[in-house]
C-alpha cells in the first residue's frame, strides 16, 4: 500500500491505472476510520481492481471552526487499518495540495444544499461538492463509494456528478450501526459513555416511525412527530430537525407515495451533532 500526499503523484498513478484498464474504486473519507468506512472499503475491494481511499479533513465543509479543530485525526492508525483491508493507495494530501494559495473555485449544487443539514451548517455542502469534484478529477475513478448515513450528501453528489457529466458511478452503501443501533460515526468518539448510550434515541425514534409506516401510516407529519417525541423524551438530547423528504431532492413530502422517501433526523448530545435516517419505501 502506498500513501500519496501529492496531487501530481495521484494524477500520474491514476493515468497509469487508466492505461492499464483497471477498474478503479475511490472511497472518500475524512479519516478516523470506523466500521462504516471499512464497509465501503470492503465493497470497493469486491467490485474494483484497485482501491484508493482518500483521507482529507476538508476545511471548506466545516462552518464551525471548533468542530474542525475537534475533528479526530490519526493517519498512522487509519493507514494500518487500510493496509489490513488490502487497500492499494491512500491519498492523504495536505490542505495546500487540495486548496493551493489563490484557489477560488467552488462547486454549489442548488436546491438540495440549502435545506436540513445545509440550513444547520451553512456552506457545508458547497465544501463537500467542491472537494468531491476535486477528488473525482484527481483520481478519475470508475466507481466512488458513499454511505447512506449521510443521505443529503449522497443526494448532492448524485446531482453533482449527473449535472457535471462525471462518468464515475456513485455506489451507495447502507448505514453500518453499533449493536445498540447507533449509526457509526467518527463523532461518536467525542460522546461521553452516557451520551453514547442515550444517543440511540435517534434510531429508536426512526425505527418506531418506520414500523408505523409499515402498518399503514402515510401522513408525513405524524411520522415525523413520532421521531421528534422519542428524541425529545431524552433529556441529554437537543433536537435539531426531523423531516420526511424525497430521497433524491431532499424536499419535504406531506403524504408518502411511490417515490423513495426518507425520514432524516439530527440532534445534539452536548456539543456533538449526530445525524441518522431510514428509508421508508425502498425501491429495488
Ligand atoms: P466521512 O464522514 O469520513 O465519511 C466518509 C464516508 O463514509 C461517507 O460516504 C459516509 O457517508 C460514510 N459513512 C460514515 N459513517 C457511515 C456508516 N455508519 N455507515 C455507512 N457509511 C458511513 O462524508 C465525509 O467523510 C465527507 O463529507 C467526504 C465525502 C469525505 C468529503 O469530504
Amino acid at each position: 500500500m502506498e500513501i500519496i500526499n501529492r496531487r501530481q503523484r495521484m494524477f500520474s498513478i491514476s493515468r497509469k491505472l487508466r492505461r492499464e484498464e483497471k477498474v478503479v474504486g475511490l472511497v472518500p473519507t475524512m479519516g478516523a476510520l470506523h466500521a462504516g468506512h471499512l464497509k465501503l472499503v470492503e465493497e470497493a475491494r469486491q467490485s474494483c481492481d484497485v482501491v484508493i481511499v482518500s483521507i482529507f479533513v476538508n476545511p471548506t465543509q466545516f462552518n464551525d471552526k471548533g468542530d474542525l479543530e475537534r475533528y479526530p485525526r490519526d493517519l498512522t492508525s487509519d493507514a494500518a487499518l487500510l493496509a489490513d483491508y488490502d487497500v492499494d493507495y491512500v491519498f492523504a494530501p495536505d490542505v495546500e495540495e487540495i486548496y493551493p494559495e489563490g484557489s477560488s473555485t467552488y462547486v454549489y449544487v442548488e436546491g438540495i444544499s440549502e435545506c436540513l443539514e445545509g440550513a444547520s451548517r451553512p456552506g457545508h455542502f458547497r465544501g463537500v461538492a467542491t472537494v468531491v469534484t476535486i477528488l473525482l478529477n484527481t483520481v478519475r475513478p470508475d466507481k466512488a463509494f458513499f454511505g447512506q448515513k449521510d443521505a443529503q450528501q449522497v443526494a448532492v453528489i448524485k446531482r453533482l456528478t449527473s449535472d457535471l457529466g462525471f462518468e464515475t458511478e456513485i455506489v451507495v452503501i447502507p448505514t453500518i450501526r453499533e449493536a445498540s443501533g447507533l449509526a457509526m460515526s467518527s463523532r461518536n468518539a467525542l460522546l461521553t459513555d452516557e451520551q453514547r448510550e442515550k444517543a440511540v434515541a435517534i434510531i429508536e425514534g426512526l425505527r418506531e416511525a418506520k414500523i408505523a409506516f409499515k402498518k399503514g401510516e402515510r401522513n408525513a407529519s405524524n411520522l415525523a412527530e413520532m421521531v421528534q417525541k422519542r428524541i425529545e423524551s431524552e433529556p441529554l438530547a437537543r433536537l435539531d430537525h426531523v423531516a420526511v423528504v424525497d430521497r433524491e431532492t431532499m424536499q419535504p413530502i406531506d403524504k408518502i407515495g411511490d417515490n423513495e422517501t426518507l425520514i432524516v433526523a439530527a440532534a445534539y448530545f452536548g456539543e456533538v451533532r449526530l445525524i441518522d435516517n431510514v428509508i421508508l419505501n425502498r425501491m429495488q
